[in-house]
Parts: C-alpha cells; structure tokens; sequence
C-alpha cells in the first residue's frame, strides 16, 4: 500500500485555468456512506450486492479489509460490489489496513457485535486533526464491552452486548455508525441520544434495516435500536449520492464562469451548502435530483461556520473558501468540526488570495483574481479546492499531491475534463 501511495504522492496535475466549465456531470456513489455500509455487511450473513458505489480507493482499502477478515468481497462487473459473508469474521484487523484508512475503524462495532471480541489498530490522526476515538469506545463500555489499550491496539470484549442509553458528548458521525451497528445485535433496547444525523448515517440505517435490524431515528438526533439476534444478506442496495462532490462541482461551476448541470443527485442532503452559494450570489435552478449552476454573476463575502449536519458541512469548508477568496468583500469563516482543518490557505495564498487565520477563524479579503502557481494538496477536499481554483486561476498551475484526490473522488480530474477543462495528469 505505501508503495503505491508514494507512486501518486510524486504525480501532479497540470492545470490550465480561465475556461468555464460546461456540460453535465453524474454524480457517484458516497464515499463516506458506503464504507460503513460494507463495514455493516460484516454483520450480513449470505450474498450482499451494493449499487452506486464509487471506484475509490478508499473503498477498495475497504473490500482489502473484509477480504483479510474472510469475507469476499469485490467490485462486480457493473456498478457495484457483491459481498459473500458464508462463515464466521476474523477477529484481528490487518493494522497496515486501519492505519491506511481511518474509516477502516468502522469494522470495530460489527466484529464485537458477531465475535465477542475484536482487536483493532488505534487509527492514527490524519492532516486535518488528532481525531480520537473515545466516543466510540465510551459507547462499547456503555453496551457492555471491555476496553483494553495497549501497543497501539484496542481490544474489546463482551460475552454479550446488552441495550442501554448511550448519550454522545458529541454527534460523531463514526462514533454514532459503530454504535448503530454494535446495537444491532446487542440485547434489548438501545437509545443513541446527540447522535449525529448525516444523510450517510440514515444510509447505513436503512442498509442494516433492510438486512433484519430494528432501529427507529426519533427527531431531533436519537436512534432507538432493538436488538436482534442475526441480520441476512440484501440482494440489492443503492448507496446515496455524495452530496460533497456535487457541492465540489456546484463550486467549480460558479467559479470558473460556467454552466454545468449536475444528475444523479438528492439535492435535499445539500440545503445548507444551496443556500450559502446563493447567499454568495450563486445561480441555481434545483431539481429533486439535478442541479444546474451557472457562473458569470457577481461573487459577494458570506460568513459561515462549519457544524454537524443539517449545518454547512466541514467537508465543503475548503471549497467554498475557494469561491470566496475572489468574491467581493471580506467573509469571516469558522471551523468548528476539526482543528487543523486550514493547511490549503498557505497554497491558495501562493495563488494570491488574501486569508488570515486566528485560531479557528479565517477572513477572506476577496480578489479580483488568482494567478497560476505550484501547490500541495494536504487532504482530500484541500485537494479539491487547490484544483478548482487553479481552473478558475490566470495562467498554469501544478498540483501535486494526487493520491489525496483518489480516496475520495471517482475520477475527478476526468469528469473535470469533459467538462472542458484543461486537465492533464502528469
Ligand atoms: C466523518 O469522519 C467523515 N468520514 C469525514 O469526512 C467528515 O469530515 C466527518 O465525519 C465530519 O462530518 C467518513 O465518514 C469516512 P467525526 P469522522 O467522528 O467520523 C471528534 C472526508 O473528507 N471526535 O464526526 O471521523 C473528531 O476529532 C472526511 O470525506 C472525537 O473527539 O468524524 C472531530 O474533531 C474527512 N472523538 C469531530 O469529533 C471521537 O471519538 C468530528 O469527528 C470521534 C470524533
């Protein structure tokens, strides 16, 4: 796995900016629903076959995974992945696996609830924060498991989980999936309360539903769960559209003057992201499931703070600052999910935009312009963002870091060029 990451880590792209993008673009499967959805399928005994799922490598660090815990799983020959669960989950997950991928952590809650017991690397932090997993565990303790930390391994154990009241101190999205999971299977009733209620969330509810779990979400942000005692395979599940590569190219079509029309989308998961970009001065005309952006109207400063959904998604900050570094007047952001969350402001900066960071606030003084440069991409949607405002920059740029790109984008800089970008791999 290092050794194909350091084959990307030295690729770039070659970007040339100043053409609007123009045309249509499907949009994928969510990354980030359908790696706890095949984290569930641990718990799905027979034959799963998933629709809609991107071709990421995040995901095939996930089919690795269920692989070395025997279970088959692989992509099919349409737009899926077929999952075979005929005997019992290895206990131990690979740690070269879980360090490569922090969502690989979601296996935690499925093999406690089938073996008992399940040994787990510590995920490490990543680029954009510590990101620690003691929600989760706190939640293992309340279901009844024992927790052990050593060598950088966390052991759980339970001879049975059993259902309690689990409050969150935070609505973490993965502590709230693990513990979805785990309840499924534990004695009597569970209520997750604070929970977190992404659209990716209610995706993995209605797949372990759909497999013969019994959870129930009550408004605001509680799941009340009864256990039960074996949940079956599903013949046929589609995984919901990712909400933050239609916001990407939403972003990517106001700022390069353009007009493209985005399909294959649920624009309900995307109200806070709509309603900030026409806050912006962005022109939308939205469907249930498409979505025309088009660029060329005056760009002005917004204000925006990052929260738990339904509030404007961490995971779009770094694009929409792109919009704003070259809207007119000064916008006030606040990041409030992670704490390092600002590594692509020193890059947009060598491109000429005009950000000052305090702590977890930025102002962005808007700019006339950006200017071609050579930047870094430190993470996923920083990469995304350096990428869109090189398209929408004066001159060449070169960005290097690609292999944050393929975790979590189906074939970006593809479905940029046939957009009419001027894109090319180096
Ligand atoms: C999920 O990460 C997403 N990843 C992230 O997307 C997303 O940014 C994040 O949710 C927030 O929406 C996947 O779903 C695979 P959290 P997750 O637990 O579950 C702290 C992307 O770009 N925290 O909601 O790890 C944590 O440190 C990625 O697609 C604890 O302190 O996020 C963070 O500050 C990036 N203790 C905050 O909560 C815990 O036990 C939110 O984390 C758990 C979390």
């Amino acid at each position: 796995m290092k050794g194909y990451q350091n084959s990307f880590e030295q690729s770039s792209l070659s970007v040339i900016g100043g053409t609007p993008l123009e045309g249509e673009v499907a949009i994928s499967g969510a990354k980030n629903s359908v790696l706890p959805i095949l984290a569930a399928s641990l718990m799905l005994s027979g034959k799963t076959r998933l629709h809609n799922v991107p071709h990421l490598k995040d995901v095939t660090v996930m089919l690795r995974m269920l692989n070395a815990l025997g279970v088959r799983a692989e992509f099919n020959h349409s737009d899926g992945v077929t999952i075979w669960n005929e005997k019992k989950v290895r206990h131990l997950a690979p740690y070269d696996l879980v360090t490569a991928m922090r969502a690989s952590f979601f296996v935690a809650g499925p093999i406690l609830a089938c073996r008992g017991y399940a040994k787990i690397p510590l995920p490490g932090g990543c680029s954009i924060g510590a990101r620690p997993v003691d929600i989760h565990l706190k939640g293992f303790e309340a279901l009844g498991a024992k927790v052990d930390i050593e060598h950088g391994f966390v052991g759980l154990k339970a001879d049975r989980l059993v259902g309690t009241r689990i409050p969150l101190s935070f609505p973490s999205v993965g502590a709230t999936e693990n513990l979805l999971m785990a309840a499924s299977l534990a004695e009597g009733e569970t209520v997750i309360e604070n929970a977190a209620i992404e659209p990716e969330v209610m995706d993995l509810m209605n797949f372990l539903n759909k497999g013969g779990a019994k959870i129930q979400f009550e408004v605001p942000n509680s799941f009340r769960i009864q256990g039960v005692s074996g949940l079956k395979g599903i013949d046929e599940y589609h995984v919901i559209p990712d909400r933050i590569e239609a916001g990407t190219f939403l972003v990517a079509g106001a700022l390069t003057g353009g007009d493209i029309r985005l399909t294959g989308v649920h624009s309900q998961d995307l109200g806070s992201v709509l309603a900030l970009l026409r806050q912006a001065g962005v022109h939308l005309d939205v469907e249930d499931t498409s979505i025309r952006v088009k660029g060329g109207t005056p760009l002005m400063a917004v204000d925006f703070e990052t929260e738990p959904f339904p509030g404007f998604p961490t995971d779009m900050q770094a694009q929409m600052m792109s919009l704003l570094c070259v809207a007119t007047g000064k916008s006030r952001i606040k990041e409030s999910i992670f704490e390092n969350r600002y590594r692509h402001v020193t890059e947009l900066s060598k491109m000429g935009a005009d950000i000052s960071v305090d702590g977890q606030d930025t102002i962005v003084t808007g700019v006339p312009e950006l200017n071609g440069a050579s930047v870094t991409m430190s993470d996923l949607r920083a990469g995304a963002a350096l990428v869109i405002s090189a398209l929408a920059a004066t001159g060449e740029s070169t960005v290097f870091g690609l292999s944050h790109l393929m975790r979590g984008y189906c074939d970006f800089p593809g479905k940029l060029a046939q957009l009419g970008a001027r894109i090319i791999p180096r």
